[in-house]
């Protein structure tokens, strides 16, 4: 595939003041004269931002690493990645059309594309939401067949799952990625036989899934703008204020936050009283408790609980019956905290 500037690019490019600090702490990271190892992940984050690589891009980045423009020119070039032409404002969806993808039904997948999405790869749908393209072997194979939408993988998909995967985004929401058939990894679709994780080591999801979402840091930190800035005017061919991302805009809840949070922070806010349990944005005079002596609890769900603001017993203690299923909703616990008792368990260990 020829792959070159597009005959179409905006006058400029600047991150937003959000990504410059970050795409500077990247920097920060090599020493003097290393700062081109950069190249990639900058030039990810400003794709996450507008969307595609354009010509003011690569002259940012260059200067920002000290290189020649032809340089950073020569990476987005090589790397498919990098998406050289406008994308839909809402998803690119990239179908791998590999073996393994091939011979599990992903011919199926780029129908679905080619009905709801556009005729032909890398063209926008008519709304200027989505765009699609075929790519070789994403690395999943056992999960086939899936595709790449943003940073996110959605695997073991069927043709009628992955239609409901648009829908959804089209109405603005962010299907949760990972396997689609209730897979919690690659594992046997008739459970682990091996190597099993100990039930009290167990996340309710698999480990990135799980860490990305509670960071916040999925498809939806993309798709509605929140840490990336991404403009709708990113895309030449789109209207400066473009309606698909406005369609976008209306359809998030009143409450959701423009700026980004850190997860403590944002699920504290997201605990209005009567919505959720106690949540703390640290733990009391700096000691948390040990909640690993919680049965069920093992280290990753201490981080995870930390992470949303419970640190003592005597919160979980408290919890009401609304309170586990608003956890239950954010952990995607399903029933844990009922099964294993943790509320009794965490009354004893308050009363120590
Ligand atoms: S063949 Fe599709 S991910 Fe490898």
């Amino acid at each position: 595939m020829l792959r070159r500037l597009h005959h179409t690019q905006p006058e400029s490019f600047a991150f937003t003041p959000e990504n410059q600090k970050w795409a500077e702490a990247q920097i920060a990271k090599y020493p003097e004269g290393r700062q081109a190892s950069a190249v990639i992940p900058i030039l990810w984050r400003a794709q996450e931002q507008e969307g595609w690589i354009t010509r003011p891009i690569i002259e940012t980045v260059a200067k920002m690493l000290g290189m020649a423009d032809i340089r950073v020119l020569e990476v987005v070039t090589f790397y498919f990645m990098f998406q050289m032409q406008p994308v839909g404002s809402v998803a690119h969806f990239q179908v791998c059309g590999t073996l393994s993808c091939l011979i599990c039904g992903a011919e199926d997948l780029i129908a679905v594309c080619r009905e709801k999405i556009a005729p032909n790869p890398h063209e926008l749908s008519a709304d200027g939401k989505f765009s699609w393209e075929e790519v070789e072997c994403l690395g999943a194979c056992s999960n086939a067949p899936m595709a790449q939408i943003g940073k996110d993988y959605y695997e073991d998909l069927t043709a009628e799952r992955f239609a409901e995967i648009i829908d959804e985004f089209a109405a603005g929401k962010v299907p949760t990625p990972g396997p689609q058939n209730g897979r919690y990894a690659s594992e046997p679709i008739t459970g682990l036989t091996s190597l099993k994780i100990p039930e009290a080591e167990r996340v309710a999801e698999n480990a990135s899934r799980e860490l990305a979402r509670v960071l916040g840091d999925t498809n939806m930190r993309i798709t509605d703008g929140r840490g990336t800035g991404r403009p709708s005017g990113g895309n030449p061919d789109a209207a400066p204020e473009s309606a698909p991302r406005r369609a976008a805009e209306e359809a998030k809840p009143a409450s959701e936050p423009t700026e980004p949070k850190a997860p403590q922070e944002a699920m504290a806010d997201a605990a209005a009283p009567g919505d959720g349990p106690e949540l703390l944005k640290a733990a009391r005079e700096g000691h948390a408790d040990d909640l690993k002596r919680i049965k069920g609890v093992g280290p990753k769900l201490e981080t995870l609980l930390n992470q949303i603001g419970v640190f003592h017993f005597d919160q979980i203690a408290a919890w009401t019956d609304n309170d586990v299923a608003w956890i239950d909703g954010q952990l995607n616990f399903k029933g844990r905290v009922e099964r294993e008792g943790w509320i009794e368990q965490a009354r004893k260990l308050a009363a120590e």
